[in-house]
């Protein structure tokens, strides 16, 4: 069975005490949530090591929101995956929409930076997802299909393993606007079929596949109900624990 994982991206938000007093609210909630879920934590990098430290001893995992692309050395500004490793993640996002869309990052790019996370240990959580103008087009399929043709197809049945799939519609991130959830169940049963078609059945089922964009828990109940829907990339409401948890409550 795929696991389900409600995982919050705190970007560029919060000190670090603001931080490590989420942190310490959210594992206060921990035992609210239903077993089978996993949180996942996505601090800021200067935050990782103090997060790792109230997250201590729970199911609660770390991920960091980026890596370089490079293993080591002279990359001014950059932050390794075996450094993230070291810190206490489990996890990096990769190829979120914002890094794609201000930052300039490439399939090319993330290839590199998903094999890097791999190579550490890290799990990746791989972000896709289409602008507003390619919904409107009808193109958001092709769009999402190249982004995971681009990355993941270049990765082996057992790699997909360490894959979690986040589909986060640039149009609802930040925006208020949530994809219904007729429209998130028919892009991530595509994704699921995608994945299917190029490692098998079996890799397809087992990938948890999260959704991003405007969650909160009024809606999340809804969304997370849908077959292929399986937990949630939160924004905004992961900077409040009682928000952040009661989004992982609705299962
Ligand atoms: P919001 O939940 O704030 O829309 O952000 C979603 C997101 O980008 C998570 O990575």
């Amino acid at each position: 069975m795929r696991k389900k994982i409600v995982a919050g991206n705190w970007k560029m938000n919060t000190t670090v005490a603001e931080g490590v007093q989420l942190a310490k609210n959210i594992v206060e909630k921990v035992k609210e949530i239903p077993s089978d879920v996993t949180l996942v934590v996505a601090p800021p990098f200067t935050h990782l090591v103090s997060v790792a430290n109230e997250i201590k001893g729970t199911d609660i995992q770390l991920s960091a929101q980026n890596c370089a692309n490079q293993p080591k050395g002279a990359f001014t500004g950059e932050v390794a995956a075996a450094m993230l490793k070291d810190a206490g993640c489990a996890y990096t996002i990769l190829g979120h929409s914002e890094r794609r869309e201000y930052y300039g990052e490439t399939s090319a790019t993330l290839v590199e930076k998903v094999n890097l996370a791999f190579a550490s240990g890290l799990k990746v959580i791989f972000c896709v997802g289409e602008k507003l103008d390619e919904r409107n087009a009808g193109k958001h399929f092709e769009v999402v299909g190249k982004q995971i043709e681009e990355v993941l197809f270049t990765l082996s049945e057992e790699q997909m393993a360490n894959v979690v799939i986040a589909y986060e519609p640039v149009w609802a991130i930040g925006t208020g606007v949530t994809a219904t959830s007729e429209q998130a169940q028919e892009i991530h049963a595509f994704i699921r079929k995608f994945v299917a078609d190029k490692f098998g059945a079996k890799v397809a089922e087992n990938t948890t596949i999260l959704y991003g964009g405007s969650c909160k828990p009024s809606n999340a109940k809804e969304l997370f109900a849908c077959k292929d829907i399986d937990g949630g990339l939160i924004g905004g409401a992961s900077l409040k624990a009682e928000d952040f948890v009661a989004i992982a409550k609705s299962y």
